[in-house]
C-alpha cells in the first residue's frame, strides 16, 4: 500500500486495514495476514513500556521501533506516530522530527490534534511528508480529559472535531484516524472528507478501522475499552504454555530424549 492508495480506497469505497506494531516479528506477521498499514504507535508507552499513558514516549523510542518495522515490512504502509511534545512546541520542531520518521523507514507519520496542528501539517506536506491527523479522544491529552472518555457527545463538542476535520484536510492530511466518538458523528465527517477515515472506537462508517495490536489478540487486559475486539485470546494461552514449562521442568519431564542431544 501506497499513499495514494489510501485515496483510491476511499474513492473504490475498499476498507483500509491498519493494525499497530512495534517490532520485526509481528510486522512480518501482519503482512504474511494480508494488513496492509501499519502503524508504530505510540500506545507501545502502554503496551510495550508498561507506562499508564503515552506522555513519556520520546523520538529516540518511536525511531526505534519505526526502524524495526520498517526493515521488515516491504509491502505494507509504515505510519510513524509522533510522541507527545515532539511537535507540539513548534512548527520548526514538528518537520524536523517528522522527517526524522521517513528517515527512518515510515512512509507517514501520524499527529493529534485539530486546528492548532494545521500550520504543522501544511509545513510537512509542502515538503513532502505525508501527515494523517487524529481526532476525537486523542491519548496525548489524557490529563486535560480526566481519562480516557469519550469525546464529541455534546453538539459544541461535534462540531469542532467536524471543522478541525476539515481543517486538516485543507491543510493536506492524507487521512484522519477518529478515536472514541459517536458513530453518527464519524459517519458524518467521513461523508463530509474527501480524504479517509480510520475508525478506532468511531462505529462501522468510516473508510478504515485501526486496532492496537495486542488488544487485537488478547494479549493486554489492563484495560479494555468497549471498543475493543479481541480476536484471539494469546494472553491466556500464553500463560498455560508458561506454566506447563515451569511445571514440567520441575517434574523433570522437560528435557526429554528427544530435546537432549547424543
Ligand atoms: O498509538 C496508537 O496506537 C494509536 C492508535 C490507537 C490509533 O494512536
Amino acid at each position: 500500500m501506497t499513499v495514494p492508495d489510501l485515496q483510491r480506497y476511499k474513492h473504490e469505497k475498499k476498507k483500509i486495514i491498519v493494525v499497530t506494531a512495534y517490532d520485526a516479528l509481528f510486522a512480518r506477521l501482519l503482512e504474511e495476514a494480508g494488513i496492509e498499514a501499519i502503524l508504530v504507535g505510540d500506545s507501545l508507552g502502554v503496551v510495550v513500556q508498561g507506562k499508564p499513558n503515552t506522555l513519556a514516549v520520546t523520538m529516540e523510542d518511536m525511531l526505534y521501533h519505526t526502524t524495526l518495522v520498517a526493515g521488515t515490512a516491504h509491502k505494507s504502509l509504515v505510519i510513524g506516530d509522533m510522541p507527545f511534545m515532539s511537535y507540539q512546541a513548534s512548527k520548526e520542531d514538528a518537520l524536523r522530527n517528522a522527517g526524522r520518521f521517513l528517515k527512518a523507514g515510515a512512509h507517514a507519520i501520524k499527529l493529534e490534534g485539530g486546528a492548532a496542528m494545521a500550520d504543522r501539517v501544511k509545513a510537512m506536506t509542502e515538503v513532502g511528508i505525508p501527515v494523517i491527523g487524529h481526532l476525537g479522544m486523542t491519548p496525548q491529552s489524557v490529563n486535560q480529559y480526566g481519562g480516557y472518555k469519550v469525546q464529541g457527545k455534546g453538539n459544541d463538542q461535534a462540531k469542532a472535531i467536524v471543522s478541525d476535520a476539515q481543517g486538516l484536510e485543507e491543510a493536506g492530511a492524507i487521512a484522519i484516524v477518529l478515536e472514541a466518538i459517536p458513530a453518527p458523528l464519524a459517519q458524518s465527517i467521513t461523508e463530509r472528507l474527501t480524504i479517509p477515515t480510520i475508525g478506532i472506537g468511531a462505529g462501522p462508517h468510516c473508510d478504515g478501522q485501526v486496532l492496537v495490536l495486542y488488544d487485537l489478540l488478547g494479549m493486554f487486559d489492563d484495560f479494555v475499552p468497549k471498543f475493543v475486539k479481541p480476536y484471539a485470546h494469546l494472553k491466556a494461552d500464553a500463560l498455560q504454555a508458561l506454566r506447563r514449562y515451569k511445571e514440567e521442568v520441575e517434574q523433570g519431564k522437560f528435557p526429554s530424549d528427544s530435546e537432549s542431544y547424543h
